[in-house]
């Protein structure tokens, strides 16, 4: 029972017994500091963009005694063009599912697609494991290798042996930067439709990376799924806006579990301006890339290890004592970084300029 197992629950609560011992997703959100700890695009909305905004709010508050469009079509048809002009690979709403949050993309898919288990590498986004035991999906926890990447003839091997319904592959990986090689993408792809599962890439970082994203990869391969956000790159966290892009019969599991009207009239009707001024939205991108380029060279140069990234984040090693402690003293002198639960590590998501400064100057004194 919940309660012999975890004293933290109050014996009337029946909460699932399975989930006594979870901890909820706790990313911390403390004033007054500079906020380098989810990932975030640091810059506001353009003017131009928000004044667009604001003149499309007042029919759809008028509308709000309504349901919103339960399926989303228009937004759903926005993000196919703007991937099938951002991401070399042609696509119709058919192909895309919206949501609030790629988190929820997940969450759907789980429900839908989990039921032969879910396979992912780890370290990686550790929500994927949450979200798999609220759905109750069994989680199967696969290693990646020492210098983050993944061995690929080993996940194979377990792919084959475990045949989950899902296997999760983020690229670039969060919380290492590290990314997942297409032909890698390509051979995964193959070793899942073998065991008829699905292979998730989960692509939140993809607008900052070179690497050819997975979407190219659908056409041939109807079970690979590729989860993107609107929260980095597009500067767009607080909408809540993520999608799926994949095979129209991926979408239709995904429309059994998706809760009716999800995605409120308010948040469609936003995303749809910011689509459209999606080139205004994502213009910090490579000034963002090369702030992160930056930090690691400075990083290196003051003697800390740095993980390769292709994300707006960086990882990093070499600070004086552990990571939590490292973790208060950046508190305390103002910045808020993330600790991932990786010991001896610490993540720092690409501020402004003169944040990363800031980053900079408290961490020079942390060297070990
Ligand atoms: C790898 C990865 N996937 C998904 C998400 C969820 O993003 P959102 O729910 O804001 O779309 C995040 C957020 O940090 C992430 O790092």
């Amino acid at each position: 029972m919940a309660m012999e197992n975890n004293p933290a629950w109050p014996s009337w609560l029946p909460i699932r017994s399975e989930l006594a011992d979870l901890k909820p997703y706790g990313a911390p959100q403390i004033s007054g500091v500079r906020a380098l700890n989810t990932n975030e695009n640091p810059y506001d909305l353009p003017k131009k963009v928000v004044a667009e905004m604001l003149e499309a709010l007042p029919q759809v508050l008028a509308n709000l005694n309504r349901y919103p469009d339960r399926d989303a079509v228009a937004l759903r048809e926005a993000l196919a063009k703007y991937l099938s002009k951002s991401a070399g690979a042609v696509f119709g709403s058919r192909n895309i599912w919206a949501a609030n949050g790629s988190n929820e993309i997940l969450q759907t898919l789980m429900l839908a697609c989990g039921g032969r288990g879910a396979l992912g590498f780890t370290p990686s986004y550790s929500v994927h494991p949450l979200i798999a035991k609220a759905t109750g999906t069994n989680w199967i926890s696969g290693d990646r290798e020492a210098s983050f990447n993944i061995d690929i003839k080993k996940s194979i091997k377990m792919i084959s042996e475990k045949e989950p319904g899902i296997t999760f592959i983020t690229t670039p990986n969060n919380p290492t930067g590290t990314s997942t090689p297409y032909a890698d993408l390509e051979e995964l792809a193959i070793a899942c439709s073998e065991v008829k599962g699905l292979l998730v890439v989960d692509e939140a970082y993809a607008e900052f990376s070179q690497e050819k994203s997975a979407v190219n990869l659908i056409a041939q391969y109807p079970n690979v799924v590729v989860v993107r956000t609107m929260s980095k790159a597009f500067a767009f966290a607080g909408a809540r806006v993520g999608y799926a892009v994949c095979n129209e019969a991926v979408v239709d599991a995904m429309l059994v579990t998706r809760l009716p009207y999800h995605l409120s009239s308010t948040t469609q009707a936003l995303a749809l301006v910011a689509l459209d001024n999606s080139k205004a939205l994502l213009a910090e991108v490579d000034a963002l890339i090369a702030e992160r380029d930056r930090v690691a060279a400075q990083l290196t140069k003051l003697g800390f290890e740095v993980s390769p990234s292709s994300a707006n984040f960086l990882l990093f090693s070499g600070f004086k004592g552990d990571s939590k402690t490292a973790w208060e003293s950046l508190v305390a002198a103002g910045i808020l970084v993330r600790d991932v639960g990786l010991s001896g590590y610490l993540r720092v998501t690409i501020g402004l300029p003169s944040e990363n400064d800031e980053f900079l100057t408290a961490i020079a004194a942390l060297r070990s």
